[in-house]
């Protein structure tokens, strides 16, 4: 809680949180926090990180910096593919440990066991948990031995920990995304989903931006394409239209105007269909009822 920068609802009314945890913008191309763009912005948000060490915090009294490879609440965004070996580069210069929060991305989700791979960088942590359970409660800290041995033997711990109902099926899991080619099906499920939603993208101006790495997709919804307002009201009415419909949406991103995929990998083609038509349908529905007719009449 004291990590997240979500604070409605994960911090509203809750504390004290942790103290001496700092935040840098991170790199949102499509809501720049410098109004910059890439690539000429040449990742001006991760040479942030030495302009804080200056003004913020010493760059010796920094344990580590804790990073989603793609942001998951934050509204699945994806960084341009040098951010993260950049963020490694700066964590090396100054001792600092990497630790990578694999929690949604991580066991499939963007094509590969880990998004880190995708951007070819190797945490000093990994922290996961979600799809490594196969539905169990089940969440693990992996990491260099120096690291993970420093605490003293029994100060880790936990009521659930080594919990062997969870252990068991976190083992069935990793078997089922290895025998079943999930990782593959990541690439497939997320390449159906982009090209639907690029065809919405054009025919709605409403939806504003698609993005994405493997099944790890989403929209994110906005008033007009041209001032990227967040359309909060409509993602409401579009997740209460398929909740209606038999299709459950989590609404995330900071401006809860995002939509994100987040199918089970062993859904089969008929189920990701059907999901699709009735997310397409609801696009439709408020789309007709806020006057946003097809894209070329709009912006004719
Ligand atoms: C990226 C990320 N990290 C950490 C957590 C917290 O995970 P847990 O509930 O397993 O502690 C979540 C929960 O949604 C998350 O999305």
């Amino acid at each position: 809680m004291s990590l997240t920068s979500k604070t409605d609802p994960y911090k509203a009314g809750f504390g004290p949180f942790v103290s001496d945890v700092y935040r840098i913008p991170y790199a949102y191309c499509y809501r720049c926090s410098y109004s910059l763009q890439y690539p000429s912005c040449e990742l001006s948000c991760a040479h942030h990180l030495e302009d804080t060490f200056k003004r913020i915090v010493a760059a010796d009294s920094v344990a580590a910096i804790v990073v989603e490879p793609i942001m998951g609440e934050g509204g699945f965004i994806v960084p341009p593919i040098e951010f993260l070996p950049l963020l490694g580069e700066i964590c090396h210069r100054h001792g600092i440990l990497l630790i990578a929060d694999e929690v949604q991305t991580g066991f499939g989700r963007t094509g590969r066991w880990f998004a880190c791979e995708r951007y070819g960088i190797e945490p000093d942590l990994l922290v996961t948990a979600k799809s490594l359970g196969g539905g169990l409660p089940i969440g693990a800290v992996t990491g260099r031995s120096e690291v993970m041995d420093a605490p003293v033997v029994g100060s880790l711990g936990g009521t659930f920990a080594g919990n062997p109902l969870s252990c068991e099926s976190a083992l069935a899991a990793l078997e089922v995304i290895e025998s079943q080619r999930l990782l593959d099906r990541a690439e497939v499920l997320g390449q159906r989903f982009a090209s639907r939603a690029q065809a919405w993208q054009s025919r709605w101006p409403l939806v504003g931006d698609v993005r994405g790495l493997g099944a790890m997709q989403a929209i994110e919804l906005v008033r007009s394409s041209k001032t990227r307002e967040p359309a909060a009201e409509q993602t409401r009415l579009i997740v209460r239209f398929c909740y209606e419909h038999g299709l459950i949406l989590l609404p995330a991103g900071t401006f809860s105007n995002v939509i994100r995929l987040l199918v089970p990998l062993v859904i089969t083609d008929e189920q990701f269909e059907e999901g699709l038509d009735v997310m397409q349908a609801a696009l439709e529905s408020v789309c007709v009822h806020e006057g946003q007719e097809e894209k070329k009449l709009f912006t004719g």
